[in-house]
């Protein structure tokens, strides 16, 4: 039985079709790339999953349960974690205290130095260990996506979700992010799906990529037999030509 099964998704925002019919299949310890032009309907597809929309048409399985338009707090309570494109923060919160809400949620029995201690751990883990006591909102770019992720750790899920967290990463820090993408899965042996638009970064950890281009998914398979389709290079080249 798949992790996480997609049926026939559907999703219509006014004359916009965001997603046409798609439908896939995420296997337990895998990581699964997904990529696309700008707009392809990449975040809309998250959203759907963790239930922040609903679907028009369509089901979701969650390890062969319909979980089909779960709210979202009930999805991170089953399981399933994300991670915004547009990093979320509690601002004026540290980053401690950020990694405290989803454990609170997901130990509720950790209290006291053990929750301190765990929260550490998790900053530790994604790179942050020395900037327990900082507030989220003085993080740079790449220190808040590294909260983000703590955070989405936290919660304690089985599947990531990950949207873009490379972007407006310089190159030496894109090798660590892949690096610790990498040691998600190798190390606290966790399903990641990671949305990015750069296709040569997912291109080197994935082991499943698939293709989304104006809301339908064009191609899907291993990394080098996808980056040779013909539709998903005329899908990037179109983009280049649009940009
Ligand atoms: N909440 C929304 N309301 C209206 N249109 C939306 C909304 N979310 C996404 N869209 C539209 O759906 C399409 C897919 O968007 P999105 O999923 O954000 O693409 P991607 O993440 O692949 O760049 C775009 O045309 C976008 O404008
Ligand atoms: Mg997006």
């Amino acid at each position: 039985m798949s992790l996480l099964e997609i049926k026939d998704a559907c999703k219509r925002f006014g004359g916009v079709q965001a997603i046409s019919e798609v439908s896939f299949r995420v296997e337990q310890g895998e990581i699964l790339g997904l990529i696309g032009p700008n707009g392809a309907g990449k975040t809309t597809l998250f959203n759907l999953i963790t239930g922040a929309i609903q679907m028009d048409r369509g089901s979701v399985l969650w390890d062969g349960r319909e979980i089909t338009g779960l709210r979202p707090d009930l999805a991170c309570k089953a399981g399933i974690s994300r991670t915004f494109q547009v990093t979320r923060p509690f601002g004026r919160m540290t980053c401690l205290e950020n990694v405290y809400v989803p454990l609170l949620e997901n130990q509720p029995n950790l209290k006291g130095k053990a929750r301190q201690q765990e929260s550490a751990r998790l900053l530790g883990v994604t790179g942050l260990a020395g900037k327990e006591a900082w507030l989220a909102e003085s993080l740079n770019l790449i220190d808040k996506k590294r909260l983000e992720l703590a955070r989405a750790l936290a919660a304690g899920p089985r599947l990531i979700l990950l949207d873009e967290v490379l972007g407006g990463l310089n190159t030496m820090e894109m090798q660590d992010a892949l690096k610790l993408i990498k040691s998600i899965r190798d190390e606290y042996e966790m399903t990641v799906v990671w949305i990015e638009h750069i296709m040569g970064a997912i291109m080197s950890v994935c082991e499943r990529v698939l293709v989304l281009d104006m809301g339908r998914l064009i191609c899907q398979g291993e990394p080098g037999v996808v980056c040779q389709d013909p539709a998903v290079i005329e899908a990037y080249l179109g983009e280049q030509a649009d940009a």
